[in-house]
């Protein structure tokens, strides 16, 4: 591993480092719910099936999965950030679920790899990451194509988090030709293109003209979870510009249910405040066909961000989130994940 960067890479690594500490702070949690309280599944008094055989392993960028879960892009670029992803590669691997990684940017730029993840999880699929302002800018596809390469990524995804960068005081505020350089990638990458937001949602408007350039897949990514304008806010010495946008965002539900409706082939990814198993199972059946926690992941990991990991414990809450969602439909009397989009009445899209 080689050591944090100097100069203007050293002050992205301290920035990595204090969004870790940050991000496991209850500081970080939005004002506003994801929604997911609201939402009740039907009830089956009569399932008809065996809790212990419900089924939900599943395909996810073309290799098997024990869950429609993954860990969600987090972190990167710093010793410490990478001795985190090392972890949940290993964490990820052990349960059989995909992982995403958070932005690779600042790795690459500081000639950083992140190799190492593949070899630690050798069999589910990595999901590589860029930001989309970043893909726009003049080297933005060679970012990409590297960032593919060095995870050898099954998949990318380009987050658009404008608010973010609004609210970080060194963010990226022109967000001219992104989509254009988002239609680029689908055709040059040759990996799938997914795009995600960071926690304030996308919206239906967004995601049909997200998949009219052939985006695989649209992670919702809603409020309600990790709120980013708060862990920026406090980073500002003008942070009350922000205090009125501190809960700006679609929060997860609205967000599933509109782009759901407006999309109803598009693939889709529920993430943005899910806290266990039973809302991964709200999600998938309000037509999600992968659900995502990063913030739940990383605090049951390091607690507080900064403290050395803890994979079983990672490891439990992942296990348990399996264990909820077969609950879930095991109580909608649904043996597997098919029958579970059946009794939800929704288009199951894999
Ligand atoms: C520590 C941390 C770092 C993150 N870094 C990234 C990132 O680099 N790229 C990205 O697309 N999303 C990033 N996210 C956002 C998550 O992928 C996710 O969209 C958001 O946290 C909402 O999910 P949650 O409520 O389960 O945390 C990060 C989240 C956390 C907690």
């Amino acid at each position: 591993m080689m050591d944090d960067a100097k100069g203007p890479d050293a002050k992205a690594s301290k920035r990595k480092d204090a969004h870790l500490a940050l991000a496991a702070s209850d500081l970080a949690m939005s004002g506003i719910d994801a929604g997911f309280d609201r939402v009740r599944l039907d009830h089956c008094a009569l399932p008809e099936c065996d809790l212990a055989a419900i089924d939900i392993a599943n395909c996810c960028l073309g290799r098997p999965v024990s869950a429609p879960l993954f860990i969600g892009s987090m972190t990167g670029g710093t010793t410490h950030a990478d001795a985190i992803n090392l972890e949940l590669a290993g964490i990820a691997e052990a349960a059989g679920i995909a992982l995403a990684v958070g932005s690779q940017r600042a790795s690459l730029e500081a000639g950083r790899s992140q190799a190492a993840m593949r070899e630690r999880a050798p069999s589910v699929p990595l999901i590589g990451n860029l930001g989309g302002v970043q893909l726009a800018m003049p080297g933005g596809i060679d970012l990409a194509k590297r960032a593919v390469d060095d995870l050898r990524a099954d998949a990318i995804f380009i987050h658009l988090n404008p608010l973010q960068e609004a609210a970080q005081p060194e963010g990226q505020t022109d967000w001219r030709h992104v989509l254009a350089a988002i239609a680029n990638a689908v055709q040059e990458l040759g990996v799938p293109v997914m795009v995600k937001e960071v926690g304030a949602g996308i919206g239906p408007d967004v995601a049909r003209r997200l998949f009219d350039v052939g985006v695989h897949a649209v992670d919702v990514a809603g409020l309600g979870g990790t709120n980013w304008t708060r862990i920026e806010a406090t980073r500002r010495a003008d942070a009350a510009l922000f205090d009125p946008f501190l809960d700006w965002g679609l929060p997860t539900v609205e967000a599933l249910q509109a782009v759901h409706a407006a999309c109803p082939n598009g693939r889709l990814i529920a993430s943005g405040g899910i806290r266990h198993g039973l809302d991964a199972a709200k999600a998938l059946w309000l037509g999600a066909a992968l659900a995502s926690m990063a913030g739940p992941v990383l605090r049951a990991l390091t607690i507080d961000g900064v403290q050395a990991p803890d994979p079983d414990a990672a490891m439990a809450v992942m296990e348990r989130c399996k264990d909820q969602i077969r609950l879930a439909l095991f109580l909608t009397g649904a043996p597997d994940l098919s029958a579970f989009a059946d009794v939800s009445g929704r288009v199951a899209v894999p």
